[in-house]
């Protein structure tokens, strides 16, 4: 298949998705049009950056190249959109935009590019290993061959979900959010092994290990969480007396509510 994706923003989550294209062949190096804002970064790539990809940089008299592709991929902080102007390509009237970035609502996409179909995909910082989860929002105006093509780019770096828009909230919450959660929790067991005489390096290395363990375990042997934790507490044992405490200081709500929390703080970014 050849067609032209143009990269607008082209750093950690936009590397981690358009790599594994190109690994995979799924795009040639030429097919991609790259924009990024900085001459440094402009130079780091094509000086670093494995694949010879068009890359250009804002004071570039070719910086308009990205705006010929179809198919564009939004991948700059939400904080510099409001530097992005959209350039209207007459040649296509089959504009497509897919924007990354978090907590951007259609409606607010579709204004600042009207010339261009939007979809919105969150996706969380395992895409950069190709363990992401994606989820998807579609504007009604996209076609099915464009929609496989879209999964196509996302679903090479991990699992794809489709969603109505007012989902993907949730979403970002319970993926993109929750990996600080995850990290902080590591970081807290491992403080208690610190705490119990083993070394910093030695405690996160076994709470890494105990964390992939019990996740395979789970998924391969199709166990629940909540059944997983009763094979492990016996009575008046070490785990009940963790978890007791854990209970007493509110742990799960904290968790709970941590997520519904991150959920509405992307609901106002809008
Ligand atoms: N980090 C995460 O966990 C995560 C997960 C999922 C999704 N996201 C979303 O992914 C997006 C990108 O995040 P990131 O961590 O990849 O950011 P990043 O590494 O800072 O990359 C931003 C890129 O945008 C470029 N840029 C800035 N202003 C521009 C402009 N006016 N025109 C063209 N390019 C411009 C930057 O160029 P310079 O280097 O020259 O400034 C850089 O290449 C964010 O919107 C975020 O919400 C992030």
């Amino acid at each position: 298949m050849s067609i032209k994706l143009g990269v607008i923003g082209f750093g950690n989550i936009a590397k981690a998705i358009v790599t594994p294209l190109l690994e995979q062949k799924i795009l040639e190096p030429e097919e991609i049009f790259c924009l990024v804002n900085s001459r440094k970064s402009f130079e780091n790539i094509k000086k670093n950056y494995k694949y010879k990809i068009n890359i250009d940089h804002l004071n570039s008299s070719k910086a308009n190249l990205v705006w010929n592709c179809p198919i564009k991929l939004l991948a700059v902080k939400p904080q510099q959109l409001k530097n992005i102007k959209e350039i209207n390509n007459y040649e296509n009237n089959n504009n497509i935009l897919i924007s990354i970035l978090a907590g951007v609502s259609l409606k607010t996409l579709e204004t600042i590019f009207p010339n261009h179909n939007c979809i919105r995909a969150v996706t969380n910082i395992p895409i950069t290993i190709g363990q992401g989860l994606t989820g998807i929002s579609w504007s009604n105006e996209i076609d099915n061959k464009n929609k496989i093509f879209i999964k196509r780019i996302f679903e090479n770096s991990g699992k794809v979900f489709e969603f109505s828009e007012d989902y993907l909230d949730i979403f970002l919450a319970l993926t993109s959010s929750a990996p600080a959660i995850i990290a902080l929790i590591i970081d807290a067991l491992s403080d208690g092994g610190l705490g119990g005489g083993l070394t910093k390096k030695l405690s996160e290395e076994l709470v890494l290990d105990m964390i992939f363990g019990t996740v395979l375990m789970m998924k391969d042997l199709d166990v629940r969480p909540s059944e997983l934790k009763d094979m492990v507490t016996s009575p008046a044992g070490t785990t009940i007396a963790a978890l007791r405490i854990l209970e007493k200081k509110g742990f799960r709500s904290a968790l709970i509510e941590s997520i519904l929390v991150a959920m509405n703080k992307s609901k106002e970014f809008k």
